[in-house]
């Protein structure tokens, strides 16, 4: 395979932090493992409106849309209000997200046999949970038009957002789901709300005839999404592949991520359909936020970011085995104790961000 571009954004608050790491480790599969990658940084977001009064420089915007892949840390800040809206929307993830088409969010959740006891549910009920979320990126609830804060005629103010499906933006995460469950364990549970919502009705019909005509020999249950958000915590064993909407996919796979007890454990590619050179556009990136409350101390979880890099290697570079290969080296970082704050029992000696990153790439 040819040199793969990959367009580094670090963002905001431990954005930068957890992103260094990733990129240290890729090195690593570089230098190593003969994986054809060149990583370049680009400035967007907060920072770039501090530094060049855009949140998107057009040389950014370039190269997210030249690139074979993106590796991604976080947006966000806890005060943008200096920055003007439109500004705001340029700089968004959302919008990047749509750009690139990228529908069909992998979120994979195992529960690390090393971790069973930082969980903060039982070790036998975490234990063997091995699920992956595709969550519908590019339409839903946080696409819909219209949407804003309207002025009523009282003078009194009022949100309003659209949750809208159409047919084939749930058929293509559908068939997604089918597909990656039959790389796995066969298994897929769709997520909606089709008692209360039409979108959500619309969403089990078309999940049902897109399994009813192409996917038969694959198991399907339907779920309501507030029976999930408690079986996440109950059984979490009993799922393999759950699609769902952009909204509920949010919200659930923070759910899943007290299975380690950690947002910073959980990684993500965001993918496109493949294009006419069987390439898939994507976006890599711990499911966590740019969390300010542990910004700028060094002690952020890079393992979701790191997992992120094993996913672009799975997914981006075609090399399944590396992936493996970085999988098994952050198990074995965590079976010889290394922990972040995040992570750690009480009493337990903690790592930073760096040193955590460190004991994978011994484990390497
Ligand atoms: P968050 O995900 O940033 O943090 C939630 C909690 O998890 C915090 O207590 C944080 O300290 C902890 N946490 C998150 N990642 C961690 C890590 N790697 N290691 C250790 N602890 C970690 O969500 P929050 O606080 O609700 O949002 C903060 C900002 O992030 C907001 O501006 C929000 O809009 C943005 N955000 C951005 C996302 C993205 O860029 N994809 C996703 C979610 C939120
Ligand atoms: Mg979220």
């Amino acid at each position: 395979m040819s040199m793969l571009d990959i367009c580094v954004l670090p963002g905001d608050g431990i954005g930068p932090e957890v992103t260094d790491e990733a990129v240290r480790v890729l090195d690593w599969f570089v230098a190593k493992r003969g994986v054809q990658l060149r990583m370049t940084r680009h400035l967007f977001g907060a920072a770039s409106w501090a530094a060049q009064g855009t949140t998107m420089p057009e040389a950014t915007w370039d190269a997210i849309m030249r690139a074979d892949a993106l590796l991604f840390g976080a947006v966000g800040s806890l005060d943008q209000t200096h920055i003007p809206p439109e500004e705001r929307r340029k700089g968004a993830l959302l919008r990047m997200r749509k750009a690139l088409d990228v529908f069909a969010n992998v979120r994979p959740v195992r529960a690390w046999a090393p971790l069973a006891e930082s969980s903060p549910f039982k070790a036998r009920t975490v234990a063997g949970a091995d699920l992956v979320f595709v969550r519908e990126l590019t339409a839903g609830v946080y696409f819909g038009t219209p949407r804003g804060i309207e002025t009523q005629a009282d003078g009194t103010r009022r949100g309003v957002n659209t949750h809208t499906y159409t047919e084939a933006e749930i058929a293509r995460a559908a068939r997604f789901a089918f597909e990656l469950a039959r790389t796995r364990r066969n298994h897929v549970t769709s997520v909606d709300k089709a008692n209360v919502m039409e979108a959500g009705r619309l969403w089990r019909d078309v999940v049902t005839e897109v399994h009813r005509a192409d996917f038969a020999d694959v198991t399907l249950e339907h779920m309501l999404a507030d029976n999930c958000a408690l079986q996440l915590g109950r059984t979490p064993t009993r799922f393999d592949v759950i699609v769902t909407d952009n909204l509920f996919g949010d919200l659930l796979s923070d759910c899943a991520g007290a299975i380690n007890g950690s947002l910073g454990m959980l990684p993500s590619a965001a993918l496109s359909a493949p294009g006419p050179d069987g390439r898939r556009r994507a976006l890599y990136e711990p499911i966590h936020g740019s969390a300010p409350d542990i910004a700028g101390k060094g002690i952020a979880n890079p393992l979701g970011a790191i997992l992120s890099a094993a996913l672009l290697l799975r997914w981006t570079a075609g090399r399944p085995e590396e992936a493996d290969r970085l999988e098994n080296a952050v198990e074995a970082a965590l079976a010889a104790g290394a922990r972040t704050a995040d992570i750690a029992l009480p009493g337990e000696a903690v790592l930073g961000t760096r040193a955590m990153a460190d004991a994978v790439l011994a484990a390497l």
